[in-house]
């Protein structure tokens, strides 16, 4: 058995390793054999590392949310309607077990390389057919598979954001919250270094000061907190994707949408985009000012978003609470 001293790298590479199987891994054709190759190549040179890594159960749950963390960062960026639950989240994390567990036992067993060779590629193959389960399982029906054609999960920037929303940044009241900030949190970055006061939220973020790691379908949003709460291409595109999709949650997204006002202070402003036509109409006029702004040729990409948000929702909002 080797030291275990560099394992914490080793254990990094080699997570990255089984994301480098997940990134090449098609739903449609096999995997790369040069890649696949390289892997299996790669986990019998390093067999003893292995083998440390995965005896030890500190390291080896350590290993499995990382890896948890890797697949649903691959399953987000291949399509950002997904929402995964904790049973998805649990079936991802039994999965990798059992591929360390099998991989464990084909190191252990086979003594001769070629056998171990053999052994591997049948585990591997064995994991991407199953993790291709749970991705059918997913796109369970043919109306999911149309709505989810469109999957773009891009980050823009600020200036574009800015220009979408019809946002004045000398005018914005603070705090700012910005929701569905993208992995980087651009816009947030950018608005802190002019001064104003704003945090990022998203399910996917960097480990960065200012950035919530949270999902909004469960984050808490104190009232009259926020003087401004902005979501470009991101929480409004969801709500119309669950209004859209039979098997969507379009209650839950109403009542966060007023979680979202509820929780401007008077006179601060929810900026979205695209819009919502079916909620914004049901607003109590004397309670809320609405300013929408045509936005057809500014909205990125509305060429791939055509199918999930049509022309009718291509506009800006912005909702003051009065
Ligand atoms: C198309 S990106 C837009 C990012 C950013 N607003 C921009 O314009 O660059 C949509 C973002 O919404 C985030 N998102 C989707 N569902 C979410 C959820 N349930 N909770 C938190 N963030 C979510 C995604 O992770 C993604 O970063």
């Amino acid at each position: 058995m080797q030291q275990q001293s560099s394992d914490k790298n080793f254990k990094e590479m080699l997570v990255d390793q089984f994301n480098l199987f997940l990134q090449h891994f098609s739903m449609e054709t096999d995997m790369d054999p040069q890649i696949f190759n390289k892997g299996i190549y790669y986990i019998i040179e390093r067999r003893y590392e292995v083998l440390s890594l995965t005896g030890e159960p500190s390291y080896i749950n350590d290993i499995l949310a990382y890896c948890l963390m890797l697949t649903k960062q691959f399953i987000y960026q291949y399509n950002q309607f997904v929402q995964l639950d904790k049973n998805d989240e649990m079936d991802i994390t039994v999965l990798h077990r059992t591929l360390f567990r099998t991989i464990e036992d084909v190191l252990t067993r086979e003594q001769n390389l070629e056998q171990m060779e053999s052994g591997l590629i049948f585990v591997i193959r064995e994991f991407l057919k199953e993790i291709k389960n749970l991705f059918y399982r997913i796109f369970k029906d043919d109306q999911t598979k149309e709505l989810f054609k469109q999957t773009l999960n891009y980050q823009y920037s600020p200036s574009l954001q800015l220009d979408v929303l019809g946002i004045n940044v000398e005018k914005l009241e603070q705090p700012v919250l910005d929701l569905g900030c993208g992995f980087s949190g651009k816009l947030v970055e950018y608005l802190n270094d002019k001064n104003i006061k704003t945090v990022g939220l998203d399910r996917e973020v960097e480990d960065r000061a200012n950035l919530i790691k949270a999902d909004w379908l469960n984050f808490q949003l104190p009232a009259g907190l926020w003087g401004t709460i902005i979501s470009h291409l991101a929480f409004s595109n969801h709500f119309i994707f669950n209004h859209l999709y039979r098997n969507g949650s379009p209650e839950k997204y109403a009542r966060i949408y007023m979680n979202i006002l509820a929780s401007l202070k008077r006179g601060g402003s929810f900026y979205y985009a695209p819009g919502l036509p079916f909620i914004e109409e049901h607003l109590p006029s004397g309670r809320y000012a609405i300013l929408k702004s045509e936005l057809a040729e500014k909205l990125p990409d509305r060429e791939k978003f055509h199918g999930v948000v049509n022309a009718d929702y291509f506009y800006g909002v912005k909702v003051t609470k009065l």
